[in-house]
């Protein structure tokens, strides 16, 4: 099939090479030129593990390309994934959809043709609906444009193989005899025939997955994330906590693990989101649970300032503190509200000397916190530090001898914040260990 990808961003650099992957000829189009220039040469303008190689595969085969021309992604095909980006708006709980339907209306005005707009961005339920008015009045197609739902679950760090191989597939229609139905269908053909679960439903149920499900993981966080609280009031270990808790299949061990909590461009946002939308619906009462969600997840940061606090005392003015992590998560060079860089700008603004490491997000630290030391390599960042802080559990900092960190630092105090340093190592190395979670 011809299909083009309108938002080329995480998401939809992601989606734009993987169907080029499935066999479809692909254009991603995104008003951003530079962007476009960078994954017309077949690299990605954000670390992803794999999709370098992906975009190179196919910009080379001739199975993609990319564009900054809206009238160019209209012509191209019948088959338009629209993947722009929803940010929080900056004073309000509610989304930003402004370049949601910006982009609608630019590609409205070039949809001559039947054709079928898919929309993955996350949005407030209703939005469809909204969406479908403003190609009904400005295509010249007018009618003979569908709008499809079709929320996007994959992950940064794993985009790839949860794109290819995703849990379930949901396609949201507004009738039951939708011809989108059979575009859709056969466009994600080899997904279908693999044996993922396929779920065809309305579109506000569509949109519904998408926040209900990061709200529900956001839930799953925080909720072990209280435990780990009350792990820390009475000497258990909320890892080992949540490891027995897992085992039950009703609950489950993945998505559970302890720590300084969610971040990212999603889960906080959508949070928040659903929050301001269930307002508009009379219905905020169900949800009032996702502010206690939100605001455990957010006491995290706190509880880890005053766990530093509690190692160097309440003057931090010329204490010298290492950072371990910049990313949300490992995996990513993704920095949207880091939970390790706002506990980072938090102790700066304490008056601590703060140097962050991370593999691969520092080139975004440096650009978005100035104010911070950035050292590459964890060992030569930890140099004359009093206080080591582990925020973001990459793999590479597992793999560093605590015995040789020992003699680089000013004094050998650890707090891990993600819980996967082997602690024991580290004492018996001479360091003093906290950690979240564990007394
Ligand atoms: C999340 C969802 O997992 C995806 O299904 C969804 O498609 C995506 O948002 C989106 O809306 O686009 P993502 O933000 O990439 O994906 O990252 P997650 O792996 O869910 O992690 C989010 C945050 O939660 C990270 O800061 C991570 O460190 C934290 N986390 C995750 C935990 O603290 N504990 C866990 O057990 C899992």
């Amino acid at each position: 099939m011809k299909l083009t990808i309108i938002g080329c961003g995480y998401l939809g650099a992601t989606h734009a090479a993987c169907m080029a992957e499935l066999g479809h000829d692909v254009l991603g189009m995104d008003a951003d030129m530079d962007k476009v220039r960078v994954l017309n040469s077949g690299k990605a303008p954000f670390y992803e593990p794999g999709l370098d190689d992906l975009l190179a595969k196919h910009t080379a085969s001739g199975r993609l390309k990319f564009t900054a021309s809206y009238a160019e992604a209209a012509r191209f095909g019948e088959l338009h994934f629209i993947g722009v980006g929803t940010p929080q708006q900056a004073a309000e709980n509610a989304y930003d959809l402004t370049h949601l339907f910006s982009a609608i209306r630019r590609l409205a005005t070039h949809l001559l043709g039947p054709a079928v707009v898919a929309v993955k961005s996350t949005v407030p339920v209703g939005t469809a609906a909204h969406v479908a008015k403003i190609l009904e009045e400005s295509a010249p197609a007018g009618g003979k444009v569908q709008v499809a739902w079709n929320p996007e679950f994959l992950r940064e760090s794993s985009a790839i193989e949860d794109t290819l191989r995703p849990d379930r597939l949901v396609l949201g229609f507004d009738s039951e005899q939708s011809w989108g139905e059979a575009v859709l269908r056969q466009c994600f053909r080899k997904i279908i025939e693999a044996g993922t679960p396929t779920i065809v439903t309305d579109w506000a149920t569509a949109e519904l997955a998408k926040t209900s499900a990061n709200s529900f993981l956001a839930t799953k966080i925080s909720f072990i994330n209280a435990m780990a609280e009350v792990c820390e009031a009475t000497g258990a270990d909320v890892h080992e906590l949540a490891e027995i808790l897992g085992h039950d299949v009703r609950i489950g061990r993945s998505g559970m693990r302890p720590g300084l909590g969610f971040g990212g461009g999603c889960l906080p946002k959508d949070l928040r989101g659903f929050l301001a939308r269930a307002g508009e619906l009379g219905v905020d009462r169900a949800l009032t649970f996702l502010h206690e969600i939100d605001a455990i997840n957010n006491g995290r940061r706190e509880r880890m300032v005053a766990l530093v606090r509690e190692q160097l005392g309440d003057t931090l003015a010329s204490r010298r503190i290492t950072i371990w992590g910049a990313a949300f998560k490992p995996g990513t060079d993704d920095i949207r509200d880091s939970p390790a860089l706002a506990v980072a700008q938090g102790l700066h603004e304490l008056g601590a000397t703060v140097t962050v490491s991370d593999p691969k997000a520092l080139d975004n630290a440096r650009k978005h916190h100035p104010e911070l030391g950035h050292v590459e390599d964890p060992v030569a960042a930890a140099r004359g530090a009093d206080l080591l802080l582990h925020l973001t559990e990459w793999p590479q900092f597992r793999h560093v001898d605590p015995e040789r960190l020992a003699r680089r630092v000013r004094t050998a105090k650890v707090i891990d914040g993600r819980g996967t340093l082997d602690l024991g190592s580290w004492r018996r190395a001479g360091w003093t260990v906290r950690a979240l979670g564990r007394a």
